[in-house]
């Protein structure tokens, strides 16, 4: 391998942080991806210190002063549907410099040339995101998701597996887009809103509202 891997702290220690690091193990071992799995960052101590055969390394308020002066990166895993806007809130607190966080992009995962991606963002394994995809920050989009082109995410979103994103959608900060969703082409999905698994999202979404259904609607 001609490049230095690039360490990262996972903050997050359950579900889809485990799944990210041993995705990030995955291609390290199998393509050469040039990243590491530094271990986790968490502040639950029920977990123990170790999950899933990577270590836990510090808390999520210690990562900061412990790996400020170190080239280590980080990536923000902390999202639940039902919390996002509490997390991002989290997410603040920590007080990390954007740039120190790492994009992690699984080789099997296909990106068009023309993406733009900010920092800390992830995508597992199968994805693809097509021509003029644009993501800020901090984003997460599992396994099997399709963004088509020009699709945006703001900061913040998690795309669950399977997803589907239409064409030049756009979808706030911190939304919460459940497993196997297809969203229109030119939809809008406000910021904090929550898509219910499998629904098929026709029409915009206010912010912070929940929708699910085929046709999806909004549920009291
Ligand atoms: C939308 C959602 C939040 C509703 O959860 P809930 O409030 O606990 O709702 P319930 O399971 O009690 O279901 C309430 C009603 O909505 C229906 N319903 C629930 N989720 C639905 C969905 N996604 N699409 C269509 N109908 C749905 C149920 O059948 C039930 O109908 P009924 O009252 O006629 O029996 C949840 O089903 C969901 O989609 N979560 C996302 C899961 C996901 O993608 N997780 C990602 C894991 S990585």
């Amino acid at each position: 391998m001609s490049m230095v891997p690039c360490r990262v702290v996972i903050l997050g220690g359950k579900g889809t942080a485990v799944n990210i690091a041993e995705q990030i193990d995955h291609a390290y071992r199998n393509y050469q991806y040039p990243m590491t799995v530094e271990g986790f960052g968490i502040d639950d101590p029920g977990l123990g210190n170790s999950i899933a055969g990577f270590p836990v390394i510090c808390g999520l308020h210690d990562a900061w002063p412990k790996y400020r002066d170190t080239q280590v990166q980080f990536i923000f895993a902390l999202y639940k549907p039902d919390v996002m806007e509490r997390r991002v809130a989290l997410l603040r607190q920590l007080g990390i410099p954007t740039e120190r966080y790492a994009n992690f992009i699984h080789p099997t995962a296909y990106r068009s040339g023309s993406a733009i991606f900010g920092h800390g963002n992830v995508i597992l394994s199968n994805a693809s995101l097509q021509h003029n995809v644009r993501l800020g920050n901090h984003n997460i989009v599992n396994s099997n998701v399709v963004i088509e082109h020009e699709a945006t995410l703001s900061n913040s979103v998690f795309i669950a597996a399977a997803a589907c994103i239409g064409a030049r959608v756009a979808i706030g900060d911190g939304s919460f887009v459940g497993l196997s969703a297809t969203v229109r082409e030119d939809v809008s999905i406000g910021a904090y809103s929550f898509v219910g698994m499998a629904s098929a999202v026709l029409h915009d979404v206010a912010p912070r509202n929940t929708v699910y259904g085929l046709p999806a609607s909004t549920k009291s």
